[in-house]
């Protein structure tokens, strides 16, 4: 079994809270963080487009509010709402460069289809990234 096979099952779950009225795409988030806690977190829509927030960043914001700021890991599920998940869904460029506001390079972001666990990490994601070392 995947080590993170739970985390996966904690975003699928979160899932489940999505509001995408608009889009139709429900995407559910799990953030594992340094000291065990799981944040999740799930995309809610606006119908003005815009303000929307992705599962991603409610799940994070929801951490660093609640005083964790060092993630261990990252579980990303998306797919047709009201429908199981079937492809992967990568986190959008936006959620990325806030992952790497607080994760590491190695940081682990597991995707799911419905049947295979993907990992892949921030670094590969978001390569050369712009952070906080840059305005030193
Ligand atoms: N969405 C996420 O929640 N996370 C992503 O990384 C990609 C996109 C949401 C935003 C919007 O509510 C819907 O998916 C369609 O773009």
């Amino acid at each position: 079994m995947n080590k993170y096979q739970s985390l996966v099952e904690a975003a699928v779950a979160a899932r489940e809270r999505s509001y995408c009225p608009y889009s139709g795409f429900a995407v559910g988030a799990a953030l594992l963080t340094a000291d065990g806690t799981v944040f999740t977190g799930a995309n809610i829509e606006s119908a003005s487009y815009t303000p929307t927030v992705c599962a991603e960043r409610v799940a994070v914001f929801t951490a660093v509010h609640q005083g964790q700021r060092q993630f261990e890991a990252i579980a990303v599920v998306g797919g047709k709402a009201g429908e199981p998940v079937t492809t992967y869904c990568p986190p959008c460029g936006v959620c990325r460069q806030v992952l790497a506001e607080f994760g590491h390079t190695a940081m682990p972001v597991l995707l799911y289809d419905g049947k295979q666990i993907k990992e892949l990490t921030l670094g590969t994601l978001l390569p050369e990234v712009f952070d906080k070392h840059n305005l030193d």
